[in-house]
């Protein structure tokens, strides 16, 4: 791991009165790709929002590039350089693809190297004869693979991708690892991905984080995953 860009000390994460994330810590380095994995509940998408302070209320201590961010707003930690591509995508459904992207670069803010629009749907082929075409008049898949594109376009430090695989065909999956880990590594974006799908969780991320009930029961590598071959069963299986 380079030098640790995200940090997370002891966070605990409420929606009212409901207690959902206990005492979660973990780091993500600078270009580094880590996948948090969990069955349905476990607390994932809780957890990707909670660091963009996007909904939960949070308790414990965030830091990014060693400043801890406090109660600072999501808008301002997209402006540090963090993104949310969120689990409903949010896409604009009223104006074109090429159109959401710019959007979206626009409010990234001053100051970053932001990839051309050719570049971004080089980078995803799929939205190739999309450009032009209303958000809303694409496919589920053809909306989450935009979100996807859509965040890389904001060339963030660190993108926070919730379950981008979910209803995809299987050769979409494939596809889109492969695209995200090449752009990953071409802007040099850190990942934080939460994921159902082991394969694609495996395909993007060096470091894997298992929750269950809001609580990490396992961190490491995949060498370390795969030696314990009961977590799957405990944690995973449905
Ligand atoms: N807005 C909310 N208000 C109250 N409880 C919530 C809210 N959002 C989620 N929860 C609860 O928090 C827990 C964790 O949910 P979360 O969405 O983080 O799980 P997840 O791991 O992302 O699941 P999935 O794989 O289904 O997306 C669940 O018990 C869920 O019911
Ligand atoms: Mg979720």
């Amino acid at each position: 791991m380079g030098s640790i860009m995200l940090e997370l000390n002891g966070i605990e994460a409420f929606y009212g009165q409901a207690h959902i994330l206990h005492g979660i810590s973990l780091a993500v380095g600078e270009g580094e790709r880590v996948a948090i994995v969990g069955r349905n509940g476990a607390g994932k998408s809780t957890l990707l929002k909670s660091v963009m302070n996007a909904g939960p209320k949070v308790r414990g201590e965030i830091r990014f590039d060693g400043m801890s961010l406090g109660t600072i707003s999501a808008c301002d930690r997209t402006r540090r350089g963090m993104t949310l591509v969120p689990e409903d995508r949010r896409i604009f459904t009223h104006i074109t693809v090429a159109e959401n992207i710019r959007l979206a670069q626009h409010g990234a803010g001053p100051g970053r190297d932001l990839p051309a629009l050719d570049e971004v749907i080089r980078a995803f082929p799929i939205l190739k004869d999309l450009t032009q075409r209303p958000g809303g008049q694409l496919s589920g898949g053809q909306q989450q693979i935009l979100a996807v594109a859509r965040g890389i376009a904001t060339r963030p430090r660190l993108m926070l991708l919730d379950e981008p695989t979910e209803g995809l065909a299987p050769v979409i999956v494939e596809s889109l690892a492969q695209e995200v880990i090449t752009a990953c590594d071409r802007f040099g974006i850190a990942l934080l991905l939460a994921e159902q799908n082991l394969w694609f969780a495996r395909q993007c991320a060096t470091q894997v984080v298992i929750i269950d009930s809001g609580q990490i029961v396992f961190s490491g590598d995949w060498a370390a995953f795969d030696a314990s071959a009961e977590l799957v069963e405990r944690y995973l299986a449905v």
